[in-house]
């Protein structure tokens, strides 16, 4: 914090209240931050909700905070809190079609007897088409293989043209089936496994009621990554290795079924607690890119809670590649296969800067940083300046969604970059001050549970490992004029 700061009354409090906290406060090692409908889908680089619940709890202290905003949503986590500590309005965004699904799904409150009877007409709907198609699931595997003699594991062949592949097999069949086709099915899903996924999609789009429908595609999502070729640990699309796949043998329905099951129960604790409150939350969700909001009114917002990316989806975590196979089995809002592949190049850092670049960004830190990447790497060092070029401009709208006085917390990561570590807690605090955000403190925390890629090799020489990140800031802004 810069000396220059003029603490209000409510800065005080609140750093003291922070001071009082002892030191691995923020790590919440051992709390489980799956309750609730925060166990709803995996995300990357989720933020565990202890954070929002902690820092919403310590503002509502101190200022009547009614609206509530999370830019970079994700899954949802800031807008759930949002909607549990009884804000008359949460606003999210997020460019990611995958994340808008997951968090209107996580913040609507649907009652347990209405999803139960829904899902059991679901599973009886669901028991009928398979034994309806049994016959072809369990065929179709030594169709490709014996038949038209493919290796199901192979890039080219099944890999490459696998919609071709079961038209033929139905049509021998003389059965009509729409078999879903995007690119690549063939090397992302087995045979039987598009078959069953394809049935379930059947049994889900009969669905009249959309909240319900949406409900259940979540699981479908989860189950699509689940039962596909990648390797579920990893966020980027790697396949199984290839001496797994010929015994992977993943039992679709069963999964499913699993996946929903427990959703169910996330979403009756949910559902409970919301039903205490005197007055439902107003969740607005928003396909926007951030620097460029223009949903959300202006001066309206009192209070931001967010998690950045921590760099470009490239070189850190690729949320778009993540949400692929979800995606183009899903079908949401006609969103194209094009717009789906282009998801991680429309994100923070996705403009590349070949040809260098002109950085009038008000951050001497950045400034210096740049300076020294860009001695190694001059294409790198672009790519730096792209993010925080985004960075900067989200922080602009955001701060004019914001009213006077208003707090934004932003919880970031500090990551390395050819062996410069990037301070992007004071780079947000530089770059912050021409918007009129003053900063009042920095929280430092450990990330123990999140799941990143803690090494890499930032300088690229080959088996050098460097930590990109192991710890956390949470910077506290406020806006002052
Ligand atoms: C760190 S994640 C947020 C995770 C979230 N806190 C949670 O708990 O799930 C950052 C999110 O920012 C989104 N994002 C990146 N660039 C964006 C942009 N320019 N506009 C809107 N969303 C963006 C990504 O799609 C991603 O979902």
């Amino acid at each position: 914090m810069t000396g220059s700061n003029k603490l209000i009354a409510a800065d005080q409090h609140i750093i003291s209240e922070l001071e009082k906290l002892p030191m691995d406060y923020w790590d919440f090692k051992n709390e489980d931050t799956r309750e609730l409908t925060h166990g709803i889908h995996t995300y990357p680089a989720v933020m565990v909700y202890p954070i929002s619940r902690n820092l919403i709890r310590i503002i509502k202290q101190y200022q009547d905070i009614k609206t509530l905003m999370d830019p970079f949503m994700g899954s949802g986590t800031v807008l759930v809190e949002g909607v549990l500590s009884g804000m008359e309005k949460v606003y999210g965004t997020d460019l990611n079609p995958l994340a808008r699904l997951i968090s209107s799904v996580k913040t609507k409150h649907l009652h347990y007897d209405e999803i139960k009877q829904a899902v059991e007409a679901l599973i009886i709907e669901l028991n009928s088409q398979y034994a309806n198609y049994d016959q072809l699931i369990n065929s179709v595997d030594d169709f490709i293989r014996n038949e038209k003699k493919l290796d199901i594991t192979a890039k080219d062949g099944w890999g490459s043209n696998a919609p071709d592949y079961l038209k033929e097999f139905f049509e021998n069949k003389n059965i009509q089936f729409d078999i879903p086709d995007f690119k690549n099915i063939g090397y992302w899903f087995l045979p039987k496994v598009i078959i069953e996924l394809q049935i379930i999609k059947i049994c889900i789009n009969k669905i009249n009621d959309e909240n319900i429908k949406n409900f259940i595609r979540v699981a479908f999502s989860e189950t699509v990554r689940l039962v596909s070729n990648r390797r579920n640990s990893e966020f980027k699309m790697f396949r199984i290795a290839l001496e797994k796949l010929p015994k992977y043998n993943p039992d679709t329905k069963s999964e499913f079924i699993k996946i929903l099951t427990r959703n169910i129960e996330k979403m009756k604790s949910f559902y409970d607690l919301c039903d205490k409150k005197e007055k439902d939350t107003e969740v607005f969700i928003y396909d926007e890119d951030t620097r460029y909001l223009t949903n959300i009114p202006d001066n309206s917002i009192d209070l931001m809670v967010t998690s950045p990316p921590y760099g470009d989806s490239r070189t850190t975590v690729a949320y778009g590649e993540f949400s692929r196979v979800s995606l183009q089995w899903l079908d949401l809002y006609e969103v194209s296969n094009k717009s789906i592949m282009d998801i991680d190049k429309n994100l923070m850092g996705g403009t590349k800067f070949k040809k260098g670049f002109e950085n009038s960004l008000q951050s001497p830190t950045l400034k210096a940083a740049l300076g020294r990447i860009s001695e190694i790497d001059q294409e790198r060092a672009g790519d730096v300046y792209s993010f925080y070029k985004d960075l900067d401009e989200c922080i602009k709208s955001i701060t004019q969604k914001m009213k006077i006085n208003s707090y934004q917390f932003w919880v970031v990561g500090n990551r390395t970059v050819k062996l410069e570590n990037l301070k992007t807690n004071e780079i947000i605090e530089e770059l912050g001050q021409q918007y009129g955000l003053e900063a009042v403190y920095t929280i430092g925390r450990n990330i123990p549970n999140k799941v990143m890629p803690s090494q890499n090799s930032p300088s690229n020489v080959t088996g050098e490992k460097v930590t990109t990140m192991t710890n956390e800031h949470i910077v506290i802004l406020r806006k002052v004029r």
